[in-house]
């Protein structure tokens, strides 16, 4: 129960640990997936019979998430959709990362049982010094320290794998993944992802870190943007090369010192890349879907064509849909859930 103390503080976390408790202690059964195949067109990615060589493959798209029971119905999703929009599935490589605390062999036999043909790996990852790091956010879903597992991939990982398309748990796309992992770094970038000029930035950080000169002075020479690390490109041998976990981990450090931000694991990131990333189209996060982080209310798309539909914030559209509340854009997402027989609760 070590994951838990980061939680303990309020009643809303507390609320949190209720409902985990209730995910996965439920009778929760995921249909199995359909076999999807490769277009003739494919490149193959089996140019070797080893299966780590496969997997290290030039050709195949590399996936990042994470997993836990409390989202394993959003994550569910996720892989659906990514399957079915991509022309090359086969060539499709997930990689799961799962708190070492978590009951990983059951969410490995549950992964497998739903998506028989998925190429995957769990990888458990050791969140007890995450834990120690990180400070109460506005919201208790963002202190879970698997959420800051995406600053260590590169370590996790095996060294071959040169590349990913991290995603969040909470979306589905509705366009194939190979070209969001395809998005060109340039000669420097470490990752890429869509930017957010018009938003305010300075509000992602106190006014202790804007009036501290020798902290602000981190984004002299820089064109900040907000990004969300929700949908990201990230090229791992750049990151490895560049010692990046360590810079995002030293700048949670100053933040159990000082606070300097108010949100959990996005402000680090943000203090590290923020200005320096490689641009992708907005379509690729159509962000915020979740609603409003204090009021829950609807959100709508923005404008332009979606290629992912991201329910960032509060709500997510399997509580609202069981709930008989949904949001009209939820409807979007019901069709990628695999959940065998969701409970209808009735008034
Ligand atoms: C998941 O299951 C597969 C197949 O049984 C096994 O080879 C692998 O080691 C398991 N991974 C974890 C992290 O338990
Ligand atoms: C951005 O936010 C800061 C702090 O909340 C505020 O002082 C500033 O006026 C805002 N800037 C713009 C351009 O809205």
């Amino acid at each position: 129960m070590k994951g838990a103390v980061a939680f303990s503080e309020s009643l809303f976390s507390l609320l949190f640990i209720l409902s985990t408790i209730a995910a996965t202690s439920g009778n929760h059964q995921f249909r199995e997936a359909p076999k999807f195949y490769n277009s003739p067109k494919c490149p193959s990615i089996h140019c070797s019979t080893a299966a780590a060589a496969k997997s290290c493959s030039d050709n195949a798209v590399h996936v990042a998430m994470t997993l836990d029971a409390f989202y394993l119905r959003g994550s569910m999703a996720a892989i659906l959709s990514v399957l079915q929009h991509s022309s090359c599935p086969e060539n499709i490589i997930f990689h799961f990362v799962s708190s070492a605390t978590a009951d990983t062999f059951h969410l490995n036999l549950t992964m497998a049982k739903s998506y028989p043909y998925l190429q995957f790996n769990v990888y458990p990852f050791n969140d007890s010094p995450v834990a120690g790091l990180i400070s109460t956010s506005i919201r208790a879903a963002l202190d879970c320290p698997l959420n800051y597992a995406r600053n260590y991939l590169a370590d996790l990982f095996p060294r071959c794998v040169q590349k990913v398309v991290y995603l969040d748990s909470d979306l589905v796309l509705v366009d194939d993944i190979a070209k969001l992992a395809s998005t060109p770094l340039g000669n420097e970038a470490v990752l890429a992802a869509p930017e957010y000029c018009n938003a305010n930035f300075t509000t992602y950080f106190t006014p202790t870190f804007w009036s501290n000169p020798s902290l602000s002075l981190t984004f002299a020479n820089r064109k900040p943007c907000y990004f969300n690390t929700g949908v990201m490109v990230i090229d791992l041998e750049r990151w490895r090369a560049g010692d990046y976990t360590t810079k995002i981990v030293e700048w949670m450090e100053l933040q159990k010192r000082m606070r300097i931000y108010e949100l959990g694991s996005l402000p680090p990131f943000l203090l590290v890349f923020a200005g320096n990333i490689a641009p992708v189209d907005h379509r690729w996060n159509q962000h915020g879907l979740g609603g409003d982080n204090f009021r829950g209310l609807c959100r709508d798309l923005h404008p332009g064509p979606v290629s992912l539909l991201h329910w960032s914030g509060k709500g997510k559209p399997w509580v609202r849909l069981d709930a008989n509340r949904p949001c009209p854009l939820d409807a979007l997402w019901a069709p990628y859930d695999l959940l065998q027989t969701p409970y209808i609760i009735d008034s």
